[in-house]
This record gives C-alpha cells, structure tokens and sequence, in this order.
C-alpha cells in the first residue's frame, strides 16, 4: 500500500528481546518505501562473527562499545527504519544520537508474549542458560522507564506485524502533525 506520509529522518524501533522489532520494521520500511537496516546485522558483519560469539570471546563490554558506534554510524539523518537490540537505546550516548537524530518508536510487548518469543531460541547470549520469564521481568523492569521516553510508543499486543507496523504509521502521522502544530 502507497503511504503519503513523508519522513525525514531516521525510525528508530526500540523495546525488548522478542518485541518484534526486526520483523515489525521490516515491513514498517516496505510499506513507507525506506530503508531498512538491523543494528544487530550490522554488528554482526563488523564484527566477522556471530553476537553470541562476541560476548564469550570480548564480553559484553565490547558488544556495547560496537553496538554504540554502529548506531551512531547508522544514524546519518538520511529516512531509514532502524531495528535496534534491546540493549541499545538503554546505552546514554546510543539513546541521546537516537533521539537527536531521529525519531523513536518503543514497541511494548507483554511479558508472556516476550518469552514465548524468545524461549528455546538461540542467539541471544543474555537469555542463554537463564530463566528466561525471570531474565525477561527484571529486564523490564530496569528497561521500562527508559523505553517509556521514546517519542512513540506501540502497544503491539497480539498484533500481527503488518498489524503493528500499521499502527505505527498511524501513530507517526498524529505524532508528525503535532510536531509540526508546535
Ligand atoms: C540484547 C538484545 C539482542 C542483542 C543482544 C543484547 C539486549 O537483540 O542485541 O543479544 O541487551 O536486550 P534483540 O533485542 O534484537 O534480540
């Protein structure tokens, strides 16, 4: 579907583990004609190995330092949709390029839907041998607060991800019009 909303800065999708922000954005890109990049991928191809792979052999120390340089390289103020890892807008100098440069878009997700997600997947070191609801829940709790002061927040509960990316261009037209009204 043609979208006439015109956007001139980067979307930055943010929230936890299993909020969908890969697939959400990728479809958010399809249909508003951008971009799409995934800082995890790009991290992954800077790195020349695999994110688990970072965090064992450099620790997550290192992954955070690479985390932030790619998303300060990727936010180049060209219209893009960004899907970041969880961890990335809760860094201070990664969050304030984010909000500096573009717009960003918290995906909130249900505790349970989060785990149903992300449970018996690999990849993810910080779930990896853990109990994963209890991981999820105090993640949530640090993390919520932070997430909660993106410009835009997405209640995605059991929405398909067309269904959410629809939303959120709803969303960004009232949050555009606003912007411009001030
Ligand atoms: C992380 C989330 C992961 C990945 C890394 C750390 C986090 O990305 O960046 O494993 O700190 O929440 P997703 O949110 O895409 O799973």
């Amino acid at each position: 579907m043609e979208q006439k909303l015109m956007i001139d800065r980067p979307l930055i999708l943010v929230g936890l583990m299993g909020a969908g922000k890969t697939s959400v954005g990728r479809r958010l890109a399809k249909r508003l004609n951008l971009p799409f990049c995934d800082a995890d991928e790009e991290i992954v191809k800077a790195a020349g190995c695999s994110i688990e792979d970072i965090f064992e052999l450099y620790g997550e120390g290192a992954f955070r330092d690479g985390e932030r340089k790619v998303i300060i390289r990727l936010l180049d103020k060209s219209p893009k949709v960004l899907a970041t890892g969880g961890g990335a807008f809760i860094d201070d100098t990664a969050r304030k390029a984010i909000k500096e440069n573009g717009i960003s878009i918290w995906l909130r997700v249900p505790l349970d839907t989060l785990v149903m997600r992300t449970e018996n997947r690999g990849g993810r070191p910080l779930l990896k041998d853990q109990d994963v609801p209890a991981t999820l829940k105090t993640l949530m709790e640090k993390r919520y607060p932070i997430y909660e002061t993106a410009n835009i927040v997405i209640d995605a509960v059991g929405d398909t991800p067309d269904d959410t990316a629809e939303a959120i261009i709803k969303e960004l037209e009232r949050y555009l019009s606003q912007s411009r009204t001030q």
